[in-house]
């Protein structure tokens, strides 16, 4: 698959799943425009994508938890005459913690950038990905989105699930327009996520099988926009956990989850 002449936009591109999205597309020859808060990050990822793949790289240092930000990052490419063609929502972090713990601006953050910052982005750049009859779209969402909330990380489902009706619905509507919509829901995925949330050790606890690298994440994912896939779950072990939360009643789905979560969500 060859993405020459395309332009693709990668939120949270400065580290971890986005990266690898960076990566991906420029090896398949799309343009990108690079977004994150770390400048720095994005400088030498552009530096080293250039290179290796003689590719226009923009990068738009932006924290996408503050609420015209997705405005500013699209009047900015409008100004550069760039059109986006494929738009990675990726950008995001974890909570740690029972909802009470943390204040309301924290939770407020968290909303404004992994729900309105995903929709906001999207309404901004469907408009011409239809217009023009062809568009990618991917949404970061995750298993967590396909199973019951957890304890701890009160909002992560809530903002992930959110993100597979959301793809699902946009892929109806996209339906016959050359714009093809999929959620991307990964289990544990080897990045800094939980790192910058601080449950490394609680993590690293849990066995190796449930783990996977980006690349094949990633991977999966451009196949799956590619064949028009609406939600795809990366992995064997990930696969099977959707299976059986779907298999079993439900509320023996939610007492699994709710008592495995405790211990890495911190929720308690
Ligand atoms: N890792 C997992 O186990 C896992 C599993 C399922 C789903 N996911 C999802 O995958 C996505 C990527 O996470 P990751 O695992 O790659 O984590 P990561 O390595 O920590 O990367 C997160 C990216 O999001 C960016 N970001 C965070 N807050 C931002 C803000 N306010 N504005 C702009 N950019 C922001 C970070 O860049 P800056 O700090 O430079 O802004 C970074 O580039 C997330 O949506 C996450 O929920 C991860």
């Amino acid at each position: 698959m060859t993405y020459r002449e395309k332009w693709a936009l990668i939120t949270g591109a400065s580290a971890g799943i986005g990266a690898v999205f960076a990566k991906a597309l420029a090896a398949r020859g799309a343009n990108l425009v690079l977004v994150a808060r770390r400048e720095d990050r994005l400088r030498a990822l552009a530096d080293e994508l250039r290179a290796a793949h003689a590719i226009d790289v923009r990068i738009i240092a932006a924290d996408l938890a503050v609420d015209d930000a997705p405005d500013t990052v699209f009047a900015r490419l409008k100004a550069d005459g760039v059109d986006i063609d494929i738009l990675v929502n990726n950008a995001g972090f974890g909570m740690p913690g029972v909802y009470t713990e943390n204040d309301w601006q924290a939770h407020r953050d968290f909303i404004e950038l992994m729900v309105t910052g995903y929709a906001h982005m999207t309404h901004l750049f469907l408009p011409g990905m239809l217009a023009r009859g062809y568009g990618r779209i991917i949404h970061v969402s995750s298993v967590a989105g396909l199973v019951a909330g957890s304890s701890g990380h009160t909002l992560y489902g809530a903002s992930k699930a959110f993100l597979v009706s959301f793809a699902q619905s946009l892929a109806a509507e996209c339906d016959g327009k050359g714009v093809n919509v999929t959620a991307l829901c990964p289990g544990f995925t080897y990045s800094e996520f939980h790192d910058v949330n601080d449950t490394r050790a609680l993590v690293s606890a849990l066995p190796k099988y449930m783990f996977m690298a980006p690349e094949p994440v990633v991977e999966g994912a451009l196949d799956a926009v590619e064949k028009g896939h609406v939600v795809y779950v990366p992995g064997a072990w990930n696969k099977f956990v959707v299976w059986l939360m779907k298999a079993l009643p439900r509320p023996w789905g939610a007492a699994i989850v709710r008592g495995q979560s405790k211990s890495f969500r911190r929720g308690d």
